[in-house]
């Protein structure tokens, strides 16, 4: 089935999340709990999602909050189990996702490149040899040595995009992180995910930025209420979805400048 062009396949992926109904404590039902488990209410994040991504091919996944968007992903890393469906990954996966649950914020910039380099499952040595890519991405490299919570959101992405890249991984996965990088660090790291696609390597892209999204995904995928509500061309996608949303919606600058 797989020739080696498909770094992703997911076919039928359903995930369900157990979420525990909040209930003010009184007296009776403390008393009950004790002998019975919380009530628990199935949450079903993906309800059936099949998509594949090809080499050479960035993917963007667009959808409004709660649509299951970073569920996805993180199935797709390795971090959530599938509770149905299958998931088959053809290489060695980055990931960046959250910057605030991927670092150390105690630890330096450093450190945070090793602990994340061993997580990641490479021996010492690789991480040093990484350890150049990392700094030529980060370009701050007096930063290293400070503890990552004195970080801007901005520095955090920088570490965070460069250490995702500097395991020469084959499958990219980005969490709606590239807004936090200043302009200038925007155009360098989508200059090297187009780089990086050109390559031979597949990145999917989540964000909410749909001027980047028009200008670097080679194709989109809409997920809504945790089934793909419409995948295709670029252009295809994002005007369907911004026909349902609204426009203003879809372009976040409104946001910030008070309109
Ligand atoms: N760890 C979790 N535990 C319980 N529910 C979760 C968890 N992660 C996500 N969800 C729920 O799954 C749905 C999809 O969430 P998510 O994948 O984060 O969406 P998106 O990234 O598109 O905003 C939401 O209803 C969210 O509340
Ligand atoms: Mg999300």
């Amino acid at each position: 089935m797989n020739d080696g062009q498909y770094l992703v396949e997911v076919s039928n992926l359903r995930k369900r999340f157990n979420v525990r109904r909040e209930q003010a404590a009184t007296l009776k039902r403390v008393v009950t709990r004790l002998f019975r488990p919380y009530p628990h209410e199935a949450l079903w994040a993906l309800e059936g999602v099949s998509l594949s991504v090809k080499r050479g091919e960035i993917v963007g996944l667009i959808g409004v909050n709660g649509s299951g968007k970073s569920t996805l992903l993180r199935v797709i890393a390795g971090i959530y189990v599938p509770t149905e469906g299958d998931v088959v990954v053809n290489g060695q996966v980055g990931a960046l996702f959250e910057l605030e649950t991927g670092f150390s914020l105690e630890l330096s910039g450093m450190d945070n490149i090793f602990l994340s380099g061993s997580l990641m499952g490479y021996s010492r040595t690789q991480i040093t040899e990484a350890l150049p890519r990392v700094a030529e991405m980060v370009e701050l490299e007096e930063f290293l040595q400070v503890p990552v919570k004195a970080y801007s959101s901005g520095m955090k992405f920088r570490l965070g995009f460069g250490i995702a890249m500097a395991f020469d991984p084959e499958v990219l996965l980005v969490d709606e992180v590239m807004a936090a990088a200043d302009e200038a660090f925007q155009r360098k790291a989508y200059r090297r995910l187009r780089e990086f696609r050109d390559s031979g390597s597949g990145v999917m892209l989540v964000s909410h930025e749909m001027d980047a999204v028009r200008s670097h995904c080679d194709r989109v995928i809409w997920l809504a209420d945790g089934k793909i509500r419409a995948e295709g061309s670029t252009d295809e996608v994002l005007d369907a979805y911004l026909s349902e949303i609204g426009p203003e919606a879809g372009n976040n600058s409104n946001i910030n400048s008070g309109r």
